[in-house]
């Protein structure tokens, strides 16, 4: 009632004010304030812990070793063909992968998940490709890095290792 001292109020007025009050009991008093200061420091430390969560990702991806796990053949050298991939699972029975050869003795081979949603990965042969039907992500050949569409982060690559006339799958990059 103290802003109601400043000045003169009509009766109407007043009551106005107290039947406003009574329909909304806010008490100032009870309130625990937020100040602006307070808020723009939890959103310096918010953005302060999220920037070093992603950069520890960051480098823990870059500079983490290849995941080693099981060798798993997938294919016979001579059965590869030029113009086609070959499509597998690896590490897990779950997980698509797809072999492809690039030169005559040059392998190159991809996690098939793509890098923005998760769909999956194919290999357009007639436009020598790796295409995301999902948002029409397209990816290099060559490198599994994304060159158009909203893929920003490159397929994950298998690594593969010969053995005799046979290509193994032997591990996972990060
Ligand atoms: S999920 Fe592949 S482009 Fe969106």
């Amino acid at each position: 009632m103290n802003e109601l001292t400043n000045r003169n109020y009509s009766d109407d007025e007043v009551s106005e004010q107290k039947q406003w009050q009574s329909e909304f009991p806010y008490h100032w008093d009870a309130d625990e304030l937020t100040s602006r200061r307070d808020l723009l420091q939890f959103a310096v430390y918010a953005s302060g812990t999220l920037f070093l969560g992603t950069a520890l990702l960051a480098l823990l991806r870059r500079f983490l070793p290849v995941r080693e796990t099981a060798a798993k053949e997938i294919a016979r050298i001579t059965e590869i063909p030029h113009d086609d991939a070959v499509y597998f699972h690896y590490p897990g029975p779950e997980d698509q992968a797809m072999l492809l050869r690039l030169e005559s003795e040059r392998f190159v081979a991809y996690s098939q998940t793509c890098t923005h949603l998760s769909c999956s990965v194919y290999y357009q042969k007639d436009q020598n490709r790796l295409f995301c039907p999902c948002h029409e992500g397209v990816f290099d050949t060559r490198t599994g890095e994304p060159v158009a569409g909203p893929p920003v982060r490159p397929l994950s690559r298998i690594t593969l290792q010969a053995n005799g006339d046979k290509l193994y799958a032997i591990g996972v990059e990060p």
